[in-house]
């Protein structure tokens, strides 16, 4: 898992977005978005890139949603043909991507104090969740709720299915135990047997990453050495 650095400085003079990635990067209102779509989108192409060796420019994506054909779905690579699954999120300050050789999820949540929790929670958890969470104290509900939800989109992500699984037909284990998907009562298949994993993401931030794979996984999570990334691009 790679964090990628933010501010149009660090990307400045990588001219390899196509033009639907460029018009969506001119269509954000707010500096702060467009920063975010360009250093996911930038970060995408280079990585992947370096990963496959092809010129970052090249690489083609399908973004066909599995639930209804139309083009609002999970991101893949169509070209050129590799197994390599990838996963871009975008949250405040962090924009980060997973790579792994199977389907993979990730997702960063902004523990946000603005958020109305009381009337998000029946929608996002599932009715176990929510009697546990009910009871926790309020210094540690917030963050817990963050928890849960990061968990549950990256399954979502992994899967592709983003929002037309709901989030409370989806349970995980509490918070405070190692993350594990303990039902999918969801009426749509799942691909294969599923690991999923808290990451490290400060105070503010929770976050997580589902795999779809039952081959042991390791996780690695850096910030993006983009400058050893550029060079190596470039030939040097
Ligand atoms: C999947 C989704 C819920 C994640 O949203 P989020 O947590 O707010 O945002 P994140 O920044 O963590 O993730 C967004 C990224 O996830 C990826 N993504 C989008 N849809 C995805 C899906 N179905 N599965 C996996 N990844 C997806 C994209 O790379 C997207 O960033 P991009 O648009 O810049 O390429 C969101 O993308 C979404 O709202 N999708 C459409 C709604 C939907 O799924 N409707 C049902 C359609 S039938
Ligand atoms: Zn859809």
């Amino acid at each position: 898992m790679w964090r990628l650095p933010l501010g149009a400085g660090h990307w400045a003079g990588l001219d390899v977005l196509d033009p639907t990635e460029r018009e969506r990067h001119a269509r954000f209102l707010r500096a702060a978005d467009r920063d975010r779509y360009q250093a996911a989108h930038l970060g995408v192409r280079l990585l992947l890139g370096h990963y496959l060796g092809v010129p970052p420019a090249e690489l083609r994506f399908s973004r066909r949603c599995r639930h209804c054909g139309a083009g609002h779905g999970k991101p893949t690579v169509a070209h050129p043909a590799t197994k390599l699954d990838f996963s871009l999120t975008h949250s405040g300050d962090w924009v980060a991507l997973a790579v792994a050789a199977a389907p993979v999820g990730l997702d960063v949540q902004e523990i946000g104090d603005s958020t109305d929790l009381a009337i998000l929670s029946a929608t996002v958890l599932a009715p176990a969740e929510l009697r546990w969470w009910r009871e926790q104290p309020p210094a540690r509900a917030r963050r817990a709720f963050f928890r849960y939800w990061a968990r549950k989109e990256a399954l979502l992500k992994a899967t592709g299915y983003g929002l037309a699984v709901p989030m409370n037909a989806i349970t995980v284990s509490p918070p405070d135990e190692p993350a594990r998907l303990l039902d999918w009562s969801a009426h749509r298949s799942l691909d294969g047997p599923v690991q999923l994993y808290d990451l490290d993401t400060g105070p503010d931030y929770t976050g997580a990453v589902a795999v779809l794979s039952s081959l042991p996984v390791r996780i690695t999570q850096a910030p993006l050495p983009l400058g050893a990334v550029r060079s190596a691009l470039s030939g040097g």
